[in-house]
């Protein structure tokens, strides 16, 4: 490392909680969405599952029944997917997705995309080439949501000494099993071993980033992902290459930053 110090940092908006952190969030899909309505086009988002985008997904249903917000003109595509997993299961990402926004929207189905849990093994390749195919066909991504995990992972592109660029099948670190337990009976070992993941290029194509964090035991991965450096070992320190990219943290989260 020839570097003594570095000063770059990432836009970062820490917020009291994470509630008011998800409501920003949503305003801007929502700005977004009707600013693209208006110039009669399609808003592409990339959208992230897991716990902390729950309250941001609440807001958005709230403001479709509340304030009228429609998306009918939104196309999304989701980061990934466990593997293998039933579309329907009840840890699947597919139902996550329907049972926080989806169902309560009027977003057209044809719109939705996930990585599909179902999809036999000889075709998963070409299903993740089909994925790309799809986000190019449609525009490429207006805005991508993230979130992180503990270890520094953005969708399932897990820390290692290189980093997929396109969407692929991913071999879950025991430690992100282990952190996804709770809706597996708080056991690791029933939590799918793969995924189907965008790739970090992928996400880095979209227009705009937006990260969500929340919690200390977050606040160390975004010191690291946001120190300067690029690692392979804290994947979304990749996003300081992205020229629009922004962090909502609460207080916690934004601790070591
Ligand atoms: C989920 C995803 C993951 C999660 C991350 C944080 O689609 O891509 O990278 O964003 O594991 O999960 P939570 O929000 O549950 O802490």
């Amino acid at each position: 490392m020839n570097m003594v110090d570095s000063f770059e940092k990432l836009p970062v908006r820490i917020y009291p909680d994470l509630k008011e952190g998800s409501k920003f969030a949503a305003k801007e899909i929502a700005a977004l969405i009707q600013a693209k309505k208006a110039a009669g086009a399609t808003c592409v988002l990339g959208l992230a599952t897991g716990s902390t985008p729950r309250s941001m997904y609440a807001e958005l249903v709230r403001m479709h029944k509340e304030e009228g917000l429609s998306f009918k003109n939104v196309v999304t595509f989701n980061l990934d997917e466990y593997y293998p997993i039933e579309n329907d299961a009840l840890q699947s990402y597919n139902r996550f997705m329907h049972v926080h926004l989806f169902d309560h929207i009027d977003i057209d189905p044809a719109n939705i995309h996930i990585p599909n849990g179902e999809i036999p093994k000889e075709r998963i390749k070409a299903h993740c080439l089909e994925y790309e195919k799809m986000i190019e066909e449609a525009g490429g991504i207006d805005l991508q949501i993230l979130g992180i995990g503990n270890n520094g992972h953005i969708g399932f592109n897990e820390p290692g000494d290189d980093l997929p660029v396109r969407t692929h099948r991913v071999r879950l670190m025991e430690s992100t099993r282990r952190d996804n337990a709770m809706l597996f009976d708080n056991d690791p070992s029933r939590v799918p071993a793969e995924a189907l993941s965008m790739g970090i290029g992928t996400i880095l194509r979209a227009r705009r980033i937006v990260l969500v964090a929340t919690g200390e035991k977050k606040a160390e991965c975004i010191r690291q992902a946001t120190g300067g450096r690029l690692m392979t070992r804290v994947p979304a320190s990749m996003l300081q290459v992205h020229a629009d990219v922004e962090l909502i943290l609460d207080r916690e989260a934004a601790s070591l930053i």
